[in-house]
């Protein structure tokens, strides 16, 4: 199993261009009403005051879709993970516009906030349009590896769900390899159409808009974390 500590190192640029002034006051007076406590454990209770169903996002670019989730869905409490500053200007952005009170904002590794939450408490979680790192050399960069996954799974509640988009020709058969080794997931597809086409409820990323542009074909998996027990879960 790979260590989550191999990813630990986060690859990839975390400031573009430097910030205009509203951007940088979103940041100076936004973010810190947002921001995910940097010690101890996280759970609903600390991050959002009452004991709400929990959602992650991870690497969430700038955020439309972690918005639109969060919009579709008041009652829940949606953490989104994002190095990249740019992209936490753009989430930012979307609270502000959208008045949302259900964000928190971990600008930083995702690895470092799922280990802080319990396990079984987030009751769904998204990776989508991953860096590919299509190197093979590279491999062990990629989130989908069993030990940043395998993490994921235990913080997810048994029935909660996982899912992953990507359209990248590499990573989807690498995906495909790692997800199929881990028993905690149930794949829930049962035709094509359950991985050609995009789900309603799946508001379409900034990434998949430009793969869409350049006329790549997309895939969108949906995972059931199922009741393997934990013990099961750090052996496999
Ligand atoms: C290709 S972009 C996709 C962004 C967005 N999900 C979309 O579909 O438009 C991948 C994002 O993942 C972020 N990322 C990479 N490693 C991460 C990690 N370990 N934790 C959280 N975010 C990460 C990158 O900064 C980048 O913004």
């Amino acid at each position: 199993m790979t260590d989550p500590l191999t990813i630990r190192r986060l690859y990839g640029r975390r400031q573009g261009h430097a910030l205009r002034a509203g951007q940088a006051e979103l940041v100076d007076v936004l973010l810190p009403t947002l921001e995910v406590p940097a010690d101890g454990a996280l759970d609903a209770v600390r991050l959002f005051g009452d004991d709400r169903p929990l959602a992650i996002e991870i690497g969430f670019g700038k955020g439309e879709h972690m918005a639109q989730q969060a919009a579709m869905a008041p009652e829940m409490g949606f953490i989104g993970c994002e190095p990249f500053l740019d992209g936490v200007v753009g989430a930012l952005m979307q609270v502000r516009d959208r008045d949302l009170a259900n964000v928190r904002v971990h600008m930083g590794d995702a690895i470092e906030v799922l280990e802080r939450l319990p396990d079984a408490s987030l009751d769904r979680g998204w990776l989508l349009h991953p860096d590919p790192w299509p190197k093979a050399r590279h491999a062990k960069r990629r989130f989908m590896n069993p030990g940043p996954i395998g993490l994921l799974a235990a913080k997810l509640k048994c029935g909660g769900e996982f899912r992953f988009g990507t359209d990248h020709p590499v990573y989807v058969r690498w995906a495909m390899m790692v997800m199929a080794g881990l028993p905690q997931f149930e794949w829930q597809a049962d035709s094509p159409q359950d991985f050609l086409v995009r789900p309603e409820d799946w508001p379409e990323t900034r990434y998949e808009a430009k793969a869409r542009a350049k006329g790549h074909e997309v895939w969108y998996f949906r995972y059931r974390r199922t009741e393997v027990p934990a013990a099961i879960v750090t052996a496999a």
